[in-house]
C-alpha cells in the first residue's frame, strides 16, 4: 500500500492505472475510518482493480465555529486499517497542498445545499462539493463510494456530477449501525458514557417514525410531532432539525408518499449527530 500526500503524485499514478486499463474505485473519507468507511472499501475492492482512499479533514467544509480542530484523527490507525482491507493507496495531502492560497474557486450546488443541514450549517456543502469535485479531478476514479448516513450529500454529490458532467459513477451504501441502532460516525467517538447511552434516540425516533408509516398514518407533522416528543423525552438530546422532505429534490412533504427522506440532527450533549431513513411508499 503506497502513501501519497502530493497532488502531482496521485495524478501521475492514477494516470498510469487508467492507461493500464484498470479500474480505479475511492473511498474518500476525512479519516478515523469506522465499519461504516470499510464497508464502503470492501464494495471498492470486490468492484475495481485499484482502490484509492482519501484521508482528509476537509476544512472549507467546518464552519468557524465547528469541530475542524477537535475532530478526530489517527492516521496510523487508519494506515492499518486500510492495510488490512487491501486498499491500494492512500492519498492524504496537507490542507495547503489542497488549498494553495490564493484559493478562489468553489463548487456550489444551489437548492439541494438550502435545507437540512445546509440550514444549520451553510457553506458547509460548497466545501463538500469543492472537495470532493478537487478528488474526482485528481484521481479520475471510474466508482467513487458514500454512505447514506450523509444522504444529503449524497444527494448532492449526484447532482453535482450530473450537472458538470464528471464521469464518474456514485454509489451509495447502507448505513452501518451499532447493535442499538446508532449509526456509525466518527463524532460518535466524542460522546461520554451517559451520551453514548442517550445517542440511540435518534434511531429509536425513525424507528417509531417506520412503524407509524407502517399503520397508515400518512400526515408529517403528526409523525414528526411524535419523534419530537421522543427526543425531547431524553434529556441530553437537543433537535437542531427534524423534517421528512422528498427524496430527491429535498422539499417538505405534508404527506408521506412517493419516495421520501426523513431526516434528523440532533445534539447529544456537544455532539451533534445525524441519521435518516429513505422509503418508497
Ligand atoms: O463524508 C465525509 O467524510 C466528507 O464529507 C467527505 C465526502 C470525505 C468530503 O470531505
Amino acid at each position: 500500500m503506497r502513501v501519497i500526500k502530493k497532488i502531482s503524485e496521485a495524478q501521475v499514478l492514477a494516470q498510469r492505472i487508467r492507461e493500464e486499463g484498470k479500474t480505479i474505485g475511492l473511498v474518500p473519507t476525512m479519516g478515523y475510518l469506522h465499519e461504516g468507511h470499510l464497508s464502503l472499501i470492501r464494495q471498492a475492492r470486490k468492484d475495481c482493480q485499484q482502490v484509492f482512499i482519501s484521508i482528509f479533514v476537509n476544512p472549507t467544509q467546518f464552519g468557524p465555529a465547528e469541530d475542524y480542530k477537535s475532530y478526530p484523527r489517527d492516521f496510523l490507525r487508519d494506515k492499518r486499517l486500510a492495510e488490512k482491507e487491501g486498499v491500494d493507496i492512500i492519498f492524504a495531502p496537507s490542507p495547503g497542498e489542497m488549498y494553495p492560497a490564493p484559493f478562489h474557486t468553489f463548487v456550489e450546488v444551489e437548492k439541494l445545499s438550502e435545507p437540512l443541514c445546509g440550514r444549520s450549517r451553510p457553506g458547509h456543502f460548497r466545501g463538500v462539493a469543492t472537495v470532493v469535485a478537487k478528488l474526482f479531478n485528481i484521481i479520475r476514479p471510474h466508482i467513487a463510494y458514500f454512505g447514506q448516513k450523509d444522504a444529503q450529500q449524497a444527494i448532492i454529490i449526484k447532482r453535482m456530477v450530473h450537472d458538470l458532467d464528471m464521469d464518474v459513477e456514485i454509489e451509495v451504501l447502507p448505513i452501518v449501525r451499532e447493535k442499538d441502532g446508532l449509526a456509525l460516525s466518527s463524532r460518535n467517538q466524542h460522546l461520554n458514557e451517559a451520551e453514548r447511552r442517550a445517542a440511540p434516540i435518534l434511531y429509536k425516533s425513525l424507528q417509531e417514525a417506520e412503524r407509524m408509516i407502517k399503520l397508515g398514518e400518512r400526515q408529517s407533522r403528526n409523525i414528526i410531532r411524535r419523534m419530537e416528543e421522543m427526543i425531547k423525552g431524553e434529556n441530553l438530546a437537543k433537535i437542531d432539525y427534524l423534517a421528512i422532505v422528498d427524496g430527491e429534490a429535498l422539499k417538505e412533504r405534508e404527506r408521506v408518499e412517493g419516495k421520501v427522506f426523513i431526516a434528523l440532527a440532533v445534539r447529544i450533549g456537544k455532539t451533534r449527530l445525524i441519521d435518516n431513513l429513505m422509503l418508497e411508499i
